[in-house]
């Protein structure tokens, strides 16, 4: 069974009552029934990347609820510096009690001014804290650090665009991750919709798709899961 990653990365959006609001109406019955049975089917790992701020909120929600579903919580990025006297990060050991996964080197952060160095101290600070990174690559030189499993191919015209890359294309890219870079798992990501999840992620090379926009409405974003 093909190991797909369905990654939801809310970016800067919602406050608490909108992620109560999107929890409540993403996991009803019927799409939790649904994961029951798929999970003999397919191996879908679902992730919600929320901003920090509501972090705390849903653990406890979730903790609260006991599924036993596939889904984990992953952080839209991690702090370079391990603790100390840096006003406003959020470090890797504040979030290894709220989540699994933790992006890195999204493209709309490296725009921001991230660099490769910080990118590699936050694979690093992410792994000494038993957190899995996902690391952003905007094509096949983008440089990837040492121990990364996970990456995700997200071409910076593909973001947010309506304009996907061409699944094709994807899995050439994806495959040259694999092949050449030892990388486990390589996701799609830029303009995924539940129209064209299908078409990466039925992909040989492509093991789940990173979404954005789409991922913002509970709706249209387990739509994707079923989809995938
Ligand atoms: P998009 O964003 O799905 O809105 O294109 C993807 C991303 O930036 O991760």
């Amino acid at each position: 069974m093909k190991k797909l990653f369905l990654v939801a990365n809310w970016k800067a959006n919602k406050d608490i009552a909108e992620m109560y609001s999107w929890f409540i109406s993403f996991l009803n019955s019927d799409f939790i029934t649904w994961l029951h049975e798929e999970e003999k089917k397919h191996d879908k790992t679902i992730i919600i990347c929320p901003p920090f701020t509501v972090l705390s909120e849903i653990v406890i929600f979730l903790s609260s609820h006991s599924l036993k579903i596939p889904l984990f919580l992953g952080a839209q990025t991690i702090s370079s510096f391990e603790s100390g006297s840096y006003t406003g990060e959020v470090t890797g050991h504040m979030l290894e009690e709220l989540v699994t996964y933790v992006i890195i080197g999204h493209s709309e952060r490296r725009q921001m001014g991230e660099t490769f160095e910080d990118i590699e101290k936050k694979v690093q600070l992410a792994l000494s804290h038993n957190l899995i990174p996902i690391v952003c690559v905007q094509d096949i030189h983008t440089p990837v650090p040492e121990g990364v499993k996970i990456v995700a191919y997200e071409p910076v015209n593909a973001i947010g665009s309506g304009n996907p890359d061409s699944p094709e294309h994807a899995n050439e890219v994806a495959m040259y991750f694999k092949e050449s870079k030892n990388i486990l798992y390589v996701l799609y990501g830029g303009s995924v919709t539940s129209k064209n999840v299908a078409s990466f992620t039925r992909q040989e090379y492509i093991n789940g798709v990173l979404v954005g926009g789409a991922s913002l409405e509970p709706d249209a974003f387990s739509l994707i899961v079923k989809n995938a």
